[in-house]
């Protein structure tokens, strides 16, 4: 009888194309960029070489601007779409336009600290520069209001793609020049458990607004269709700088510690622009009409992760989760049951992801609440014995979602619940 633990080990295994991790054959064939990230932390519990070659292999793809795209095409594979012809970025190798959530650095932090922090480290030097360079770039065209928080110019950049929190400024994507295309995603799971057609078209709309500026991120953060500052990867982000200074400070990088300083205590303060006070929660926020969300999701919690909230305001959150830990059966969902559009099904809607439960726990446990970081571990270890490695879970009955034999599960398995 296979443990879970081989079993998890054996789908990194298979889904290991040469140096790099596919989230889960069929649905998603190619490298994921914070998919990768989360996947070094499963295989540094058995192969440590493979988890840093995770990474590398990711940001061999960095863009000379410093951006490490969401995708990146190694090999062919016609069973996706948008594939990178739709991109059409002309990149070698071919990348998406559009970048994904920044957990890089504090993946790189853990690995480095795992074999014993030694400054001269020279996989984590090179990564290190890397990652600064990739913040630089956030810095640079993701900060809109200057105040820190991280906008974005797509919702697939935020990694929780269908998230309710888009729905408002979706609607006001035009859609009429898109055209025809075909659907991959639902050829390989259930329609119910993915975006709508209507939705797609409009993921399909921003892409192209990107494609027709030629991928020009100047233009895109000035004048793109889709601009909104996610309260996920405005926590990530901070959390992230944060490791970064660690890595700063332990190099001797004097200047860019400076500056990380700078960044880390600019997004604690301008934090503030998301907190809804009605809800109690820091929710994500419309740069162009300056509307709240003013949904709860499982992204607000990353306030403890990043380490951010005045006493009132984290009593409000653990309130908000309390909520949720009494009408679901298993925490974290990716959206508080009741909600506008709340689906246990849908993505995003509702499932939970074990990777954002992953970070909510870490940071609950570093900030006083062991008990809550405690319940999300234990609910996240049944989900995975009731139901397998699946990319997500209905939070009402457990059952497996989206894709199977999905790679950061096993990995979280790994490197944390199991
Ligand atoms: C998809 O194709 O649904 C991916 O999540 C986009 O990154």
């Amino acid at each position: 009888e296979p443990t879970l633990d081989d079993l998890a080990r054996d789908i990194l295994r298979r889904n290991d194309r040469g140096g790099y991790t596919v989230p889960t054959g069929g649905l998603y064939p190619f490298q994921w960029n914070w998919d990768s990230a989360f996947v070094a932390l499963g295989f540094a519990e058995f192969d440590r070489n493979r988890a840093w070659q995770e990474i590398e292999s990711l940001v061999s793809a960095q863009w000379e601007d410093g951006m490490i795209p969401h995708i990146v095409f190694h090999q062919h594979d016609a069973g996706y779409f948008p594939g990178p012809e739709v991109w059409n970025t002309g990149r070698t190798p071919p990348t998406s336009g559009i970048t994904q959530p920044p957990v890089l650095a504090s993946v790189v932090r853990q690995l480095w600290e795992q074999e014993g922090a030694d400054p001269s480290h020279p996989r984590m030097r090179a990564l290190y520069a890397a990652c600064l360079k990739s913040h630089r770039w956030f810095h640079t065209y993701r900060d809109p209001l200057g105040n820190g928080l991280v906008m974005v110019t797509h919702n697939w950049e935020t990694g929780r793609d269908n998230s309710s929190e888009w729905d408002h400024a979706l609607d006001r994507i035009d859609t009429s020049g898109v055209g025809s295309y075909q659907r991959r995603d639902t050829g390989h799971v259930d329609a119910a458990m993915r975006p709508t057609q209507r939705e797609y078209d409009r993921y399909v709309a921003i892409l192209q607004f990107g494609r027709s500026s030629g991928w020009d991120h100047r233009v895109i953060a000035d004048q793109g269709p889709f601009r909104m500052i996610d309260v996920g990867m405005s926590m990530m982000l901070l959390r992230a700088n944060r490791d970064l200074l660690a890595l700063a400070e332990a190099i001797g990088d004097e200047a860019a510690a400076d500056e990380l300083r700078g960044r880390v205590a600019l997004s604690e303060q301008g934090m503030d622009w998301l907190w809804n006070e009605e809800v109690g929660a820091f929710c994500s926020r419309d740069v162009i009409t300056g509307e709240s969300s003013g949904l709860v999701t499982n992204a607000s919690f990353l306030a403890f992760y990043a380490g951010v909230g005045t006493p009132a305001q984290r009593q409000r959150l653990l309130d908000a989760l309390e909520r949720m830990g009494r009408s679901a059966q298993y925490l974290l969902p990716s959206l508080e049951a009741g909600s506008r559009d709340y689906d246990h099904r849908r993505y995003w809607r509702g499932p939970i992801w074990l990777v954002v439960s992953y970070m909510v726990a870490r940071g609950l446990a570093e900030q006083g609440q062991a008990d809550w970081a405690e319940r999300i571990r234990a609910d996240s270890t049944r989900l995975i014995i009731r139901s397998g490695f699946y990319e997500s879970f209905s939070p009402e009955t457990g059952e497996g979602s989206g894709g199977g034999d999905f790679s950061w599960t096993a990995a979280m398995w790994l490197a944390w619940c199991g």
